[in-house]
């Protein structure tokens, strides 16, 4: 008999299938979220002159994106349980649609500064339904993989808007930027459609034959009453939970691994090294802007491709080796750097350009194989069901709230104190994340989302 969440093998090839192209389609959400957040660098610099931008009203066009993705997150908590995880990233992709749209057609700079508050709601309601959607329906032994989707459309986002804002640099056209988000949020929100619902939200909602026709359909077949069972079980021993129960000592241990994990997630300085790559290339003494942005186009192509790692090992080597192994290769490729930007020295030494592109490249691939995905990932599987929804998007927005301020902070604190007490105050931070994630990180592979539950018992 199929052990639960785990189909036979002459079943699995068809179910894999079935579950990369569901998993596939949410994660169209993440593409979206690395487009959005990617595509501003570029689409600023013809805005700024078609607006007569103020450095203030600059900082709003960019921020409020990740403002509006802190409230997303929140909403998302409830909205997942209420409507459900697949109509969440449908209502997602609407709200992609809409906000394109706004951006695009903006006349002035407020109704362009609400457009993209209106994109943050969708990418914080993606980012909490996305991951949350794929890692119900994924059979246990590849859910790893299959929520690692989600970074990798991230990735490849970043990479795509790099694309477009070179492509459409020469007629300054912003408004084609920040508008063609339009088709991926088409293909988000009338590709999921026709994809089943969470089994798992179904049961909570007492709709087991619903369910149970879901399962069959995504485990193509297999024997699905012992993953049946081992839900009904599940909400029948649990009972529901509401925002006020995250307060409960019992889900301490598991929401400050989830809030922490997405803390770290940022505070080692992935997106002061992602958004000012041009800028930290150019104080290493590239002054031509052509070679600190083919840098920077690497440095997106090379977090894409190491996210391959993640996808292979993830669910082989499981999550925490990657996680304190890349953690660890992040903070000492910071630490280089703190070294290498000595600011006492004279003058630009000839060697600082290149140690630069090869610390942030093998800073990158640390990143790309453990906090970038695993992140994601874990605070999709660690908490128990009943508080799976509140508890993930309490998570998700600490990530919003922690982006937000490294994002403000790193050109202040560049110019405060140095790039090199910079760096070495995000390699401090990257200490503290690998003593974090060996004392209290668990790990989960293989394990049904019921079975990691009963971890935390
Ligand atoms: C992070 C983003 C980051 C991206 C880079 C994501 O996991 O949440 O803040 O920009 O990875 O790949």
């Amino acid at each position: 008999m199929a052990e639960a969440g785990r189909p036979t093998s002459e079943h699995s090839g068809q179910a894999v299938f079935y579950i990369a192209v569901v998993a596939g389609l949410a994660a169209v959400g993440g593409l979206l979220f690395g487009y959005d957040t990617g595509v501003i660098s570029g689409a600023l610099l013809y805005i700024e002159k078609d607006f007569r931008l103020s450095d203030a009203m600059q900082g709003l066009v960019v921020s409020a994106v990740t403002l509006g993705a802190l409230v997303g997150a929140l909403a998302g908590g409830t909205l997942a349980d209420r409507i459900g995880r697949r109509s969440t990233n449908i209502g997602a992709g609407l709200l992609f649609i809409l906000a394109s749209l706004i951006c695009a057609f903006a006349p002035g700079v407020p109704i362009l500064i609400g457009g993209r508050l209106v994109v943050g709601l969708a990418i914080g309601l993606t980012s909490v339904a996305a991951p949350m959607y794929i890692a119900e329906v994924a059979p246990a032994r590849i859910r790893g993989s299959m929520v690692t989707l989600f970074q990798l459309a991230i990735t490849i986002g970043i990479v795509v808007a790099y694309g477009v804002d070179e492509g459409f640099s020469a007629s300054g056209s912003w408004r084609w930027m920040l508008g063609l988000a339009v088709i991926p949020g088409a293909l988000l929100a009338f590709g999921l459609i026709p994809m089943p619902s969470s089994p798992r939200w179904l049961m909570r909602q007492g709709r087991e034959d619903e369910a149970r026709a879901v399962l069959e359909k995504i485990r193509a077949g297999a024997e699905v009453e012992p993953e049946i069972d081992e839900i009904r079980a599940d909400v029948e021993a649990e009972g529901s939970g509401t925002w006020r129960d995250l307060g409960a000592r019992s889900l301490r241990p598991a929401l400050s691994v989830g809030v922490g994990l997405a803390v770290f997630q940022q505070v080692t300085g992935i997106n002061a090294v992602l958004y000012y790559a041009p800028k930290i290339f150019q104080s290493a003494g590239f002054s031509s802007d052509f070679v600190a942005l083919a840098a920077t186009i690497g440095i997106g192509v090379v977090n894409v491709l190491a996210t391959f790692i993640a996808i292979w090992l993830v669910d082989r080597a499981g999550r925490r080796p990657l996680l304190i192994v890349g953690t660890a290769g992040m903070t000492l490729t910071l630490a280089v750097l703190g070294f290498a930007f000595d600011e006492s020295a004279a003058a630009t030494p000839e060697w600082l350009g290149v140690l630069t592109i090869v610390c942030l490249s093998v800073y990158v691939v640390f990143f790309a194989f453990s906090l970038g995905p695993i992140v994601w990932l874990m605070i999709s599987e660690i908490f128990p069901s009943q508080y799976r929804a509140p508890a993930m998007a309490v998570s998700a927005a600490s990530n919003w709230a922690a982006n937000f301020v490294v994002s403000l902070t790193f050109p202040m604190l560049r110019a405060a104190v140095g790039s090199s007490a910079t760096f070495f105050l995000y390699a401090a931070f990257g200490v503290l994340a690998v003593v974090f994630i060996v004392a209290r990180v668990p790990e989960t592979r293989g394990r049904t989302l019921e079975e990691i539950e009963a971890l935390w018992h």
